[in-house]
C-alpha cells in the first residue's frame, strides 16, 4: 500500500483528482470504477472544474460504479444513478452508454449482480477504482463479514451504514435495507485502487485497513492484498496510524519521491 498523507481535506481531494487526471491523460479510454458518498462530492466537483479547464480528457472514458440500493429506480432522488448524474455525468456531458451502475430496480437482483461483473470483464476490467471507506471499514457496500473473495452480489446493509446514510434521505423516507455492490474480488481485480478518506470519523477504520489484521471484520483490509493500492488521507483520517512517520518519510506531503 502506498499511503499518502496530506495536510487537510482540500489537499487530499486535489491529490486524488490528480491521480484520476493522470490516469485519463495517459489512457483516455480508461475504465474507471467510481464511488459515491460525501467524501467523493468534492472530488467530482474538482474533476468537473479540471475537465472544463481542458486539463483532463474525459470523453472517451467508461465507468462502472461500485453499488446501488436495491429497490430504487435510476430516477429516484437518492439513487446512486441520480447522485452520479447530478455531480459528474451531467456536468461532464458524458454519453450515458459509457456510464454504468447496477440497476437497483432489476427484477432479479442476483442476476443483475452477475451481469454487472460480466460487463466489467467485457469492458476489459477496471483501470482505476476509486473507493471511500465506511466508519465500519466497508468498501463499496461490503459490510463486515463480507467474503474477501466475493463477486458482485446483494448485501444486507448494517444498521450503522443505514444510520450514516440517513442524512441523504428525507424524514419520511427509509434507507433501503439491501444493495447490489461490487464484491471484494471485483475490487481486487482493478489494476489500481485509490481510497480517499478524510476526517476523524474515518481514523479507526483507516488504521484497521492499513495496519490491522487482514480479515472480514474490516473489509477494506483486503486492499493489503491489492498489488497497487494508493491510500489518500488527510491528517485527521491518518491520526491513528502507528507507522505514520514512516509514511510521511516515504511520501513527504503525500508526494512521489524520485529515487536517486
Ligand atoms: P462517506 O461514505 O464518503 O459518505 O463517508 C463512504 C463509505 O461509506 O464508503
Amino acid at each position: 500500500m502506498k499511503i499518502l498523507i496530506l495536510p487537510d481535506p482540500a489537499a487530499a481531494v486535489a491529490r486524488c483528482v490528480e491521480i484520476i487526471a493522470q490516469t485519463l491523460n495517459e489512457k483516455p479510454q480508461a475504465v474507471l470504477g467510481l464511488a459515491t458518498g460525501g467524501t467523493m462530492e468534492p472530488v467530482y466537483a474538482r474533476l468537473v472544474e479540471r475537465a472544463r479547464a481542458g486539463e483532463v480528457a474525459v470523453d472517451r472514458m467508461t465507468s462502472f460504479n461500485l453499488d446501488e440500493y436495491v429497490g430504487l429506480p435510476p430516477e429516484h432522488s437518492q439513487s446512486y444513478h441520480s447522485y452520479m448524474r447530478e455531480r459528474l455525468f451531467g456536468p461532464l456531458g458524458l454519453d450515458p452508454s459509457r456510464t454504468h451502475l447496477p440497476r437497483g430496480d432489476a427484477p432479479d437482483p442476483a442476476a443483475e449482480a452477475a451481469r454487472y461483473d460480466a460487463a466489467i470483464a467485457q469492458a476489459g476490467g477496471i483501470d482505476l477504482q476509486l473507493l471511500g471507506i465506511g466508519g465500519n471499514g466497508h468498501i463499496g457496500f461490503n459490510e463486515p463479514s463480507s467474503s474477501l473473495a466475493s463477486p458482485t452480489r446483494v448485501k444486507t446493509l448494517t444498521r450503522a451504514t443505514r444510520e450514516a446514510n440517513a442524512r441523504f434521505f428525507g424524514p419520511d423516507e427509509t434507507v433501503p435495507r439491501f444493495a447490489i455492490t461490487m464484491g471484494i474480488a471485483t475490487i481486487l481485480r482493478s489494476r489500481h485502487a485509490v481510497l480517499l478518506a478524510t476526517g476523524t470519523k474515518k481514523a479507526t477504520a483507516v488504521a484497521a485497513m492499513a495496519e490491522g489484521p487482514l480479515g472480514a471484520r474490516c473489509p477494506a483490509s483486503a486492499l493489503q492484498m491489492h498489488p497497487r493500492a494508493t491510500i489518500v488521507l488527510d491528517a485527521e483520517a491518518a491520526a491513528d496510524l502507528e507507522l505514520r512517520q514512516y509514511y510521511e518519510t516515504a511520501h513527504p506531503e503525500g508526494q512521489e519521491v524520485t529515487l536517486g
